[in-house]
């Protein structure tokens, strides 16, 4: 256990409602988190079970967060509560996708922990990474479903998660592209950083302009 991390030390004392997580997703949580800890935050999951993630992340993130939580199992409905929301809903359905966004607004925090189906996974991002703010985080878990065939997965199969996911790595670089086919579009413009890690991707927002270099000092083998 990482002795100063607050998430895996609820986890480990929790008594609450039912956590169910990969144990070194908390590390990847708090590197990416701890800068929302005590803002008046949105945050978004989907995916909510049992609830024990929602009171993880109030728990961890305060009193001044909003968190929405989405899950298409309606007894999830039942821990909708002050400061807390959850909307009923399948993931996978675009119209109802558009609806979050409407109800949430802008969104700071957005962990994708649904059905983890390719197809939930694509519709999710396609949908909501619009409505992450600049400078907010979009994470999603549990991408070894890209490797499973009963999730649409498989090693380096056309419409994985993880396939999209390395695609997006080169159109963080397309300020560099010399084909007409590869060209800057709003990923490039608003994605400072992606971060791999075992099952999670993290996409860091920012607003991005065209690089630039420069040189300083005047010594060269040149001159
Ligand atoms: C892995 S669990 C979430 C665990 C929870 N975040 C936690 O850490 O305790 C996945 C959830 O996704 C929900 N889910 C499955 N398919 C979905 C869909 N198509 N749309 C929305 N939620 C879905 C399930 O009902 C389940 O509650």
């Amino acid at each position: 256990m990482t002795a100063d991390n607050p998430l895996e030390k609820y986890f480990r004392d929790n008594d609450g409602r039912l956590i169910h997580k990969w144990m070194h997703y908390f590390d990847v949580y708090h590197r990416h988190f701890e800068r929302f800890r005590g803002q008046p935050i949105v945050l978004v999951e989907f995916g909510v079970s049992q609830g024990g993630s929602l009171q993880m992340w109030r728990d961890y993130f305060g009193d001044q967060a909003t968190i929405y939580g989405v899950d298409i199992d309606e007894r999830c409905a039942s821990l909708d509560g002050p400061g807390t929301h959850v909307l009923i809903g399948d993931q996978e359905d675009r119209d109802f996708l558009r609806s979050v966004g409407e109800r949430t607004g802008p969104i700071d925090v957005l962990i994708e922990d649904g059905g983890h189906t390719m197809g939930q996974q694509l519709a999710t991002f396609e949908e909501m990474y619009p409505l992450v703010k600049e400078d907010g985080v979009f994470l999603i878990e549990d991408l070894h479903t890209s490797y499973w065939e009963e999730y649409g997965g498989g090693f380096r199969r056309p419409g994985t998660f993880m396939r999209r996911a390395k695609r997006l790595t080169d159109q963080l670089n397309a300020w560099h592209s010399q084909d007409d086919r590869f060209v800057v579009d709003d990923f490039t413009r608003t994605t400072r950083s992606m971060h791999f890690y075992d099952s999670i991707v993290v996409f860091e927002k920012g607003r991005v302009v065209e690089p630039h270099h420069e040189k300083t000092g005047t010594a060269s083998f040149d001159t």
